[in-house]
């Protein structure tokens, strides 16, 4: 299957399993919009709903052993509801949009998890990962598939969870299922 198709497989699995909300395809469309940062934006900011968030940090099975990194952090709602609902050690939020890593580090605050998480504005092709054991994105499918040969290069067991895409033909996940209308993918990474 090529990146087309494997697209427009993703975007109709979606829209089958949110067709209540009747509009998520147009909102992939406007997540490709890009907003001002110092490189344009892969995704704009759209976030995962708490309810979402938090089936994903369950599956993943994140717990005190836990590195949690989300690419694309946002607002920091999932490195923060991993340390502080989830006990994990570490949270890491990459973000390219200072706007957004200044309203997440001020989450954190409120949160009262401020040592436990640390928002990079960097961008996330060129983040390292090697520290993460749990890996959390609601990106695009095409960059999820661009970022795939990095996260099997990751230690084996590495667990990787993804709102609403999957990788791509190359790597289908373990398990997939629906939440409140949002379509969550989960995988692991496999020995060498
Ligand atoms: C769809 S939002 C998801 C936010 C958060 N992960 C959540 O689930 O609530 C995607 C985020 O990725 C950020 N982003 C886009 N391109 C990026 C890049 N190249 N590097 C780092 N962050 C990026 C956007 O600013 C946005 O906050």
């Amino acid at each position: 299957m090529n990146t087309a198709r494997a697209w427009w497989s993703a975007a109709l699995l979606t829209a089958a399993a949110v067709s209540v909300t009747g509009g998520l395809p147009s909102v992939t469309a406007a997540m490709r919009q890009q907003a001002s940062a110092s490189k344009p934006l892969d995704v704009i900011y759209v976030p995962t709903p708490d309810t979402v968030v938090t089936s994903m940090l369950q599956t993943a099975k994140v717990g005190p052993g836990d590195i949690v990194f989300d690419l694309g952090s946002g607002d920091g709602r999932i490195p923060i509801a991993a340390v502080k609902n989830f006990g994990a050690a570490r949270g890491v939020g990459i973000e390219l949009d200072p706007q957004r890593v200044q309203e997440a580090r001020a989450n954190a605050v409120a949160a009262g998890v401020a040592d436990r998480v640390e928002f990079l504005q960097q961008d996330l092709f060129e983040a390292d990962l090697s520290s993460a054991t749990v890996i959390a994105m609601y990106l695009l499918p095409d960059i999820n598939a661009r970022l795939a040969p990095r996260f099997r290069a990751l230690r084996a067991g590495t667990r990787i969870v993804s709102h609403n895409y999957d990788m791509g033909p190359g790597w289908r996940p373990a398990r997939t299922y629906v939440v409140d209308n949002n379509v969550v993918h989960f995988w692991t990474v496999p020995r060498r």
